[in-house]
């Protein structure tokens, strides 16, 4: 089904169930200084959520356009973009899980057609910190709901570790099955509300072999894995909490909040496993391959990016806000769409001039009977997106051929510290790295001062970067003493960048400690980090080795940690003069203090023995039972020699 008919079907669908259809609210929230963007349907409705009357009543439909930043290095991979629809249906007080999950089933099954065989659900598990139970009452309605449908449903606890087990219903922690805007219960400020979800993936079929070609293929596949098998295709949220002081506690009213991204359920009803193949980005995908002359098939990545990007700075631009390119806020994230797009329109040869706003021009097009504003506002994306491109056409070259010259310097200074130490073992190397990585955050910053090559895009350039986060850190001291921005926008700006001590990041932190311990048992001393980045979502570390690691590898790297997680083991600081902690052979990578004495954390048994000892000014967590499950979300190449490895805590 083509993704016009969908969208009717679906705000259709509601309407004959006494749903009124209200329009898209802005990208650009109003109101809310929170998020730059608006990210789900649920953000424009809080209030309505909370109890004050809307005037379309307690049953409402839309199709919100919205706008994710954190996707922007996954877009990619053929399912995830930055800008996307989420169709939705909310009861504000009124219905709740019985009539949600049979209607929205029955919407996907009946109407659009999808087989029923191939969909699976997920609930909630219950958290006893949290006080909130166990979803069983969503599990009874599915069961029946799947039963219509002739499907014998099994719900089945913990698939992360035992699999599918024949389990067409999965309890899932709080991690996967809680919805609010800021994420998981502690992750929500005080007075916002959420609750336990009930997603919906579908299978894209076993026969296709995704799991087993994939680098997970030593693990269980099971729905939430990120193999590429299965697919989320809407979630239906019971908004029924608030966070308070005190714990969580009821609102006055039960709510429904569902989303599904109009994108995905139109590339599942149309039977095919990516987005970028259906009419939502066709006729953009043929402009870009008649602007290069180059097929789709022959380079994705730089097609998905470019439509992408372009699309999403249009819808941006395209609201009547005002927004354009600019060195703030909003303004900065359509300047790193756009270049990013051009950057890689160059890779595919582009030489055209004026291409992104023909591109706009096309999206127009696309949209222009759902989203009028965009057809409104054309001659000033047009005009804007004319300029940018300009003005970054103008010293693109010149940015790169300077960047080029600060790859070669800071390959020259990557090999002397390398000979350096292997030389004389002099372990203060680690705080050398970290001082080159401020510098080069300066040169950076030159470079996008004088040339406009956002750091995003630098970086992307010059691969994996050894204490990229210091990089960046002194890249936003020199913007903030150049141009005074405000926090917000810098803060918004470099998501994950920024080093922070949220509890998310500090057991992450102490996570890579393990996992470079675990690296080194498997593979020998040899292995040395090479770079890393924290944030309160993931780690990624960086480190020598010069072949992809078997799945196998990355089970027994998980089981390695995991045992240390279990084991309860303590994590203790230690000053010591540094030349006693060179000759316990403490690993260097991380924060070494400047003078005679550094501070080393130590990882140890019950017995004293040290399983990880490394030059780190912290924090850390005390005990590595506090960590919970430690999991690998990707292994990839970072550059010649260098692997990369995000892993996560759930
Ligand atoms: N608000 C829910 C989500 O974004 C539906 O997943």
């Amino acid at each position: 089904m083509k993704s016009a008919e969908l969208r009717w079907k679906f705000l259709d669908f509601f309407k004959d169930r006494g749903h009124k259809i209200i329009p898209s609210a802005s990208l650009i929230p109003e109101g809310d200084s929170s998020t730059l963007f608006i990210s789900s349907g649920m953000q424009p409705l809080v209030p309505y959520l909370l109890g004050q009357k809307h005037p379309e009543g307690t049953r409402l439909t839309d199709s919100q356009k919205s706008f994710r930043t954190e996707d922007i290095e996954e877009v990619g991979d053929g399912r995830h973009n930055t800008f996307f629809e989420m169709l939705g249906n909310w009861s504000l007080g009124d219905y709740f899980k019985k009539e949600q999950l049979t209607w929205i089933y029955s919407f996907l099954i009946d109407e659009i057609k999808i087989d029923a065989s191939r969909l699976y659900a997920t609930v909630f598990r219950g958290e006893e910190v949290i006080g909130v139970p166990k979803d069983s009452e969503s599990v009874d309605i599915l069961k029946q709901v799947f039963k219509t449908y002739g499907i014998d449903a099994k719900d089945v606890d913990f698939p992360e570790n035992d699999g599918m087990q024949d389990g067409r219903i999965f309890y899932y922690p709080a991690k996967k099955n809680w919805w609010s805007k800021s994420g998981t219960p502690e992750k929500m400020p005080i007075g916002e509300i959420g609750g336990p979800d009930s997603e919906i993936f579908y299978d894209l079929g076993p026969d296709l072999k995704k799991h087993e070609n994939s680098e997970f293929k030593g693990a269980l596949c099971h729905v939430n894995c990120d193999c590429g098998r299965f697919i989320e295709i809407g979630n239906s949220v019971f908004i029924e909490y608030k966070k308070t002081q005190q714990g969580f506690e009821k609102l006055e009213q039960q709510n429904v909040d569902f989303g599904g991204g109009l994108e995905r359920m139109t590339m599942v009803s149309e039977g095919l496993d990516n987005i970028f193949e259906t009419d939502l980005f066709l006729h953009i995908i043929k402009k870009i391959e008649g602007l290069s002359g180059k097929r789709y098939r022959d380079d994705r990545k730089s097609f998905e990016v470019i439509a992408d990007h372009i699309k999403s700075a249009t819808f941006i631009m395209g609201d009547g806000d005002g927004i354009s390119p600019n060195n703030t806020g909003q303004g900065y994230i359509v300047r790193r769409l756009v270049r990013r797009a051009i950057r890689f329109g160059k890779k595919l040869g582009i030489t055209e001039k004026k291409w992104t706003k023909e591109i706009a021009t096309i999206v127009t097009a696309d949209y222009k009977d759902v989203y009028s504003e965009l057809e409104k506002n054309i001659t000033f994306i047009g005009k804007e997106l004319k300029k940018e491109e300009e003005k970054f056409n103008e010293t693109l070259e010149r940015g790169l051929k300077e960047l080029n010259g600060i790859k070669k310097w800071w390959g020259q200074i990557r090999r002397s510290s390398v000979n350096d130490m292997g030389s004389s073992g002099n372990y203060s190397q680690g705080t050398d790295q970290k001082r080159e990585a401020r510098e080069l955050g300066v040169k950076l910053f030159y470079l996008y001062q004088s040339y406009g090559l956002p750091i995003e895009l630098s970086l992307e350039e010059l691969g994996g970067i050894i204490f990229e986060d210091e990089a960046i850190k002194s890249f936003n001291e020199e913007l903030k003493k150049h141009q005074e921005l405000s926090r917000t926008a810098s803060a918004g700006m470099f998501k994950g960048g920024l080093a922070d001590d949220e509890p998310e990041t500090i057991k992450l932190h102490t996570a890579h400690h393990l996992l470079l311990a675990a690296l080194q048992e498997l593979f020998g001393k040899q292995v040395k980090q090479k770079g890393s980045n924290i944030n309160s979502e993931r780690l990624r570390i960086d480190f020598s080795f010069d072949r992809k690691i078997t799945a196998e590898e990355i089970k027994k790297l998980e089981d390695m940690v995991n045992e240390k997680i279990h084991q309860g083991l303590d994590v203790v600081k230690r000053e010591l003069p540094l030349e006693e902690a060179q000759k316990i052979g403490a690993e260097m990578e991380f924060g070494v203090k400047y003078g005679n004495m550094v501070s080393v954390y130590f990882i140890e048994d019950k017995k004293g023995n040290a399983i990880s000892k490394e030059f780190c000014g912290g924090p850390h967590v005390k005990n590595t039972s506090e960590l919970g499950t430690f999991k690998i979300i990707k292994e990839e190449a970072s550059s010649q020699g260098v692997r990369r490895i995000k892993a996560i805590l759930e």
